[in-house]
């Protein structure tokens, strides 16, 4: 469709337009029969990826979304009627300031007078470990404002982000998921049992399909937690699925969360990510990647796309050198 003109038409500000998530809100939602205006946010909106979603009609408003900016982020927000709000712990690595700056996002949404809140949250480590678990900081630090919003008196609802199956074709990261082996074959070390079920999701084609099918109920379903997937397939499965799409020799391999971070210690991960991700792999061979709850979302208007599409879908030329 095109995105619509109408004041009739729902205002939807997106938060991260010009990434991933936000960029996936923005194709479902350009995706739909329904008509929308959707305005996005990004500090620079002469950057390529704002340029493009501008040709597609959307209004791009430049702002920082930070705390010291709080009258800009409310003045940004004004008019709208839903917001789909993220922040990018990776940028900085500072859990106290990506908690305050997403409890401030849900202050600016409150004070324009949304209708409804999206937020994309993470479980908390440490209230489903009973305190085992505390130093899994990019996902509590998240889950904190998930309760700060509950509580806000606006209707929200947290739509949580699977692991990415695109980390797989980012070489930094890959590198360090993906080692080659003197023969030429390929090991997945990851830190989790072989039968472990990874909530793998496509977030450029399929994440926003969750948060169109929560603005799209007939009444906005304050209180709702969603927990996104493309496909659920074993830590095992998956190595075996890459093996098949890639043609390349590819083989599971459990290993310690300790030997996981080594090479992202190499590549300068800083303590608070190695530390956080050390903890993320403890909590997720113990008690699952969403501790327990069930993947997925009624009425989502097309299929989403299994790991094998992605795979065969995709370019791994960079990955597997
Ligand atoms: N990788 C995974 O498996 C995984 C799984 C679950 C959750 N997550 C979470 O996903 C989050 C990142 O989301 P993403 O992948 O969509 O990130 P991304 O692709 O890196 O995009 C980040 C977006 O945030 C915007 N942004 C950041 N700081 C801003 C600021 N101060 N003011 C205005 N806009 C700002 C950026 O806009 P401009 O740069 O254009 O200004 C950009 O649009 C992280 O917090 C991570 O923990 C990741």
């Amino acid at each position: 469709m095109t995105i619509a003109q109408a004041r009739s038409a729902p205002l939807v500000a997106i938060v991260g337009a010009t990434g991933t998530q936000g960029g996936s809100v923005i194709k479902a939602l350009l995706e739909s029969d329904k008509p929308y205006r959707i305005r996005g946010f990004t500090r620079d909106v002469s950057k390529a990826a704002a340029e493009a979603l501008k040709k597609q009609g959307v209004e791009m408003v430049a702002v920082n979304l930070v705390v010291e900016n709080n009258e800009g982020v409310a003045k940004a927000f004004a008019g709208a009627d839903y917001v789909f709000l993220v922040t990018n712990f990776w940028e900085h690595m500072d859990t106290t300031r990506e908690s305050s700056e997403g409890k401030m996002l849900i202050d600016a949404a409150k004070a324009a007078g949304v209708k409804g809140i999206i937020w994309s949250g993470l479980q908390s480590p440490k209230n489903i470990s009973e305190g085992k678990i505390t130093r899994v900081v990019h996902f509590d630090g998240k889950a904190s404002v998930s309760e700060y919003g509950r509580v806000s008196g606006v209707p929200f609802v947290v739509v949580q982000a699977g692991i990415y199956a695109s980390s797989l074709l980012e070489p930094a990261i890959a590198r360090s998921m993906l080692e080659k082996q003197p023969d030429g074959t390929y090991v997945l070390p990851w830190a989790v049992r072989p039968s472990t079920i990874v909530p793998l999701i496509d977030m450029a084609n399929d994440y926003g399909l969750y948060v169109r099918a929560v603005l799209e109920r007939p009444v906005f379903p304050d209180g709702l937690d969603v927990y996104t997937s493309s496909e659920n397939v074993t830590a095992e499965e998956m190595a075996r699925q890459l093996s098949e799409g890639t043609g390349k020799k590819v083989t599971f391999k459990q290993i310690t969360p300790e030997e996981f971070i080594k090479p992202l210690e190499t590549l300068g991960f800083p303590p608070v990510a190695t530390d956080s991700l050390q903890g993320f792999w403890e909590y997720f061979d113990e008690f699952g990647y969403y501790g327990g709850q069930v993947t997925g979302l009624e009425g989502l208007a097309r299929p989403t796309r299994t790991f094998a599409e992605f795979v065969k879908g995709s370019d791994w030329s960079e990955v597997f050198v």
